[in-house]
């Protein structure tokens, strides 16, 4: 077996959550990140038949039934991963009756899971029946994202045609917008079925005035849709309170998005 510490899996989440922590997105346990793993990148370093502990879900996830993740553990600080990814981070596999985690490696201390693990599994159900390719659900919580929380509307078109507006690439990197959820309660079951079902829809979902979630094809695809939208919404908390003299119009957004070819949601423009 080879040391999975060199595991080029494990080292992409360790240099991502020292990323999100020094972006000071990630205070504290704040933040949650799953990755969806192939067997084969997995079994070069790992007994794949040694089940260290099993963890009840709480939840059904049918089909993701032998499936394998590296996720955060719950309580977990996003700062001590990169020093000690063993304690903070566990590599599980959803047993066969859907409703167990199988855990293989990690969570050393005797912890387990982040307590978001329903709306990273429903999320990544949701996702991958639309996007084969995707292994990714990230969540943090990004000052300005949050910040533009408390003093912009909270719905989907609104909160989109702005983000768009405040750098010229947005409408390229997210074409398909942001989905937005109304403040809920976090860890549970109901605000998992409530992401999911944006996520069929969006790759971003901000929980009002808690944070973001982000899903992709990796982990750098992923941090890439929420430093966007970071980006966007820094730059709105830095001129929302001055006069505008200047804006992207949506003639010249729909121009890059042609331009670019990519398919954007047209009802987010008043055209
Ligand atoms: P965990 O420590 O359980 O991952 O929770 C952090 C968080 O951000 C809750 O939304
Ligand atoms: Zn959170």
């Amino acid at each position: 077996m080879k040391d999975i510490l060199t595991a080029p899996f494990l080292n992409e989440m360790m240099q991502t959550t020292a990323n999100m922590y020094r972006l000071g997105w990630d205070e504290r346990n704040g933040g949650n990140i799953s990755y969806l793993l192939e067997e084969t990148e997995v079994s070069p370093y790992l007994d794949l038949s040694h089940v260290l502990r099993t963890l009840p879900l709480g939840f059904h996830a049918p089909s993701l039934e032998g499936r394998l993740f590296l996720v955060t553990g719950t309580g977990k600080y996003f700062k001590n991963v990169e020093k000690d990814p063993e304690t903070n981070l566990g590599i599980i596999r959803i047993a066969k009756d859907g409703q167990t985690a199988e855990l293989l490696w990690g969570y050393q201390d005797g912890g387990k899971f982040t307590s978001e693990l329903p709306a990273h599994l429903m999320s990544h159900m949701a996702r991958l029946s639309v996007d084969p390719q995707h292994r990714v659900v990230m969540h943090s919580h990004p000052t300005y994202t949050l910040a533009m929380n408390y003093v912009h509307k909270l719905n989907e078109k609104e909160l989109t045609h702005t983000l768009w507006e405040m750098c010229t690439e947005c409408i390229v990197v997210f074409p398909d917008g942001v989905g937005v959820l109304p403040w809920m309660l976090c860890g549970t079951n109901e605000i998992g079925e409530a992401t999911a079902k944006k996520m069929k829809e969006f790759r971003l979902v901000i929980w009002g005035m808690h944070g973001i979630y982000g899903a992709g094809k990796s982990l750098d695809e992923t941090f890439g849709l929420i430093e966007t939208v970071e980006k966007a919404a820094q730059i709105y908390m830095l001129t929302a309170h001055l006069p505008r003299m200047n804006t992207i119009k949506d003639e010249q957004l729909k121009q890059l998005a042609e331009f670019f070819g990519v398919s954007y949601r047209k009802d987010f423009l008043n055209l």
